[in-house]
């Protein structure tokens, strides 16, 4: 098959959270898979930095239609293999900044016409490429007008779009891109699309909502998720447009894979020292230089745990700050946390740092390098997530042979196995159902006891994670599979 992807990040290139990797995972389990895939991305200099260097104009001039004005823009490609290439759309107006979509913690004003602008690039390049489409693959807000532009006047009748079906992704469906309707106008699309079929909620424009009801399917991150969101309290009110879609066998859930190479503490270079099941020495090495780095007693025997996130209210890191004070009052533990995010969540990590300098460590910011040294050196990584599509750092941790501590909600239900003792052959985390403080409290010390007092299970639940095959060529088979459907 032909198929387009149309996102607003991707790794490595530029990188929020899991949508990046995911963007580099599929294309490319599908590109193994014998399929010719693209990829469209804008081109962010300040923040794909010296990979910008890699790549090679593939149009030094192409005109983008924006409101009723053509718009001047450089397409530069970056061709993995004969069947993978991602396109980067230049336009410095609105991607040379630095960061991807906020800064000083406010939404970038023009973040509409920004990933309007995406859509309308996207749509133009697939014909210019002549690309045949069979699928047109979109992610999360940013992208879904072009589901609705496949449908629409302007583009249907191109015969590059002849045979196409389009898919959207939720990822995160936390984030609508809802804005004041006067922003159709950038569209070029007309106000009959300003309807409760497509692009109008509440009065304003909501484009995942638009996305969602003209996809030919739309899919979600796990099987779990995919009920949630038909669901009030996880839908931020798109339960009726996803309950609609449902019961056209519309919505499906496909749970996010990994890319076992890049996350694979056997080779990772990004780690102090490499292991594998078999000789954990390394593991206890990562452990020691990740203490030392974060300024904490390089202590063998106590348990560290680990957060790596975006600081999000969806993360659930508040209840965690609560929850931990008297684990770093009373316990013998450690914790090292990096993520960046909201100020009221950096601030509450700040104060935690500041109180306890010997027990946790905090840094605030984006660093692969040192989320991949978490992963390694940490005995537990927790996720306390109020929900969470998928999900992907317990995968990662589990294969790094770090126990996953999990609120079962989303993908973290279904990717953790809760421990019991009854069942430690087949355990791989530790999991809780309601986000309390308590709740939280309970379950982090009950794995802190496990650890401590119960080393043999504890071993079986690391063994248990390392063995798990988390790698890209499941997902790719069932995304190809519901391509085929449609
Ligand atoms: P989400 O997409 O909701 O942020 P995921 O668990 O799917 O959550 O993916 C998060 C990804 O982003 C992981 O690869 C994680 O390692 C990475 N990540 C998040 N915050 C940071 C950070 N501050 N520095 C480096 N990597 C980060
Ligand atoms: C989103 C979700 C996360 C998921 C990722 C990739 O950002 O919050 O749970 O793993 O997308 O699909």
């Amino acid at each position: 098959m032909n198929i387009l992807f149309a996102a607003s990040e991707a790794f490595p290139y530029a990188k929020s959270g899991g949508l990046a990797d995911i963007m580099h995972s599929l294309p490319k389990s599908l590109a193994e898979a014998d399929h010719k895939v693209s990829v469209v991305i804008p081109y962010y200099p300040q923040i794909m930095g010296e990979l910008c260097g890699k790549l090679k104009v593939r149009y030094d001039q192409f005109d983008v239609q924006l409101g009723d004005t053509l718009e001047r823009t450089r397409i530069h490609e970056d061709r993995i293999n004969k069947n993978l290439t991602y396109y980067f759309v230049e336009y410095n107006r609105f991607y040379d900044r630095p960061k991807l979509y906020d800064w000083a913690g406010e939404e970038y004003a023009d973040n509409a016409e920004r990933y309007i602008f995406l859509c309308r690039a996207t749509m133009d390049l697939a014909i210019a490429l002549n690309l045949d489409l069979d699928i047109l693959h979109t992610n999360d807000w940013h992208t879904s007008l072009c589901n609705v532009y496949l449908k629409s006047n302007i583009y249907s009748d191109n015969a590059t779009f002849a045979k196409c079906k389009s898919v959207i992704t939720i990822h995160n469906i936390g984030y609508q891109g809802i804005f004041d309707k006067a922003n159709l106008y950038w569209t070029g699309l007309g106000w009959e699309y300003f309807n409760h079929t497509c692009l109008e909620y509440n009065d304003c424009l909501n484009f995942l909502n638009a996305g969602i009801l003209t996809a030919d399917m739309v899919s979600t991150v796990s099987p779990t998720y995919a009920k949630e969101i038909l669901t009030p309290e996880f839908a931020f009110n798109l339960e009726g447009s996803l309950g609609h879609v449902a019961a056209r066998n519309k919505l499906k859930g496909i749970i996010n894979c990994i890319d076992t190479y890049e996350w694979n503490s056997e080779i990772d270079p990004l780690i102090p020292a490499n292991y594998t099941l078999k000789s954990l020495a390394g593991k206890k090495k990562c452990k020691k230089a990740l203490q030392k780095q974060f300024g904490l007693p390089q202590k063998a025997k106590t348990p560290v745990f680990g957060i790596v996130s975006r600081l999000a209210t969806q993360k659930g890191i508040d209840v965690f700050c609560d929850a931990i004070w008297s684990m770093l009052e009373e316990d013998d533990c450690q914790f090292v946390i990096l993520g960046s995010g909201e100020q009221w969540l950096h601030d509450r990590l700040d104060f935690l740092a500041k109180s306890f300098p010997k027990k946790i460590g905090v840094y605030i910011g984006y660093d692969n390098k040192l989320a991949h040294m978490i992963e390694a050196g940490v005995d537990m990584f927790v996720m306390p997530s109020r929900y969470e599509p998928c999900g992907l750092n317990q995968m990662y941790s589990m294969r790094y042979g770090t126990v996953p501590v999990v609120r079962a909600t989303g993908g973290l239900e279904d990717t953790v196995e809760n421990y019991d003792p009854n069942t430690v052959d087949s355990s791989t985390g530790f999991k809780f159902n309601l986000l309390t403080v308590d709740a939280l409290l309970n379950t982090l010390r009950w794995a802190e006891a496990i650890y401590a007092t119960r080393p043999d299970h504890f071993s079986k639940i690391m063994a248990n994670g390392m063995k798990q095959d988390f790698s890209a060529k499941h997902m790719a088979k069932e995304y190809e599979q519901m391509y085929l459907e449609i």
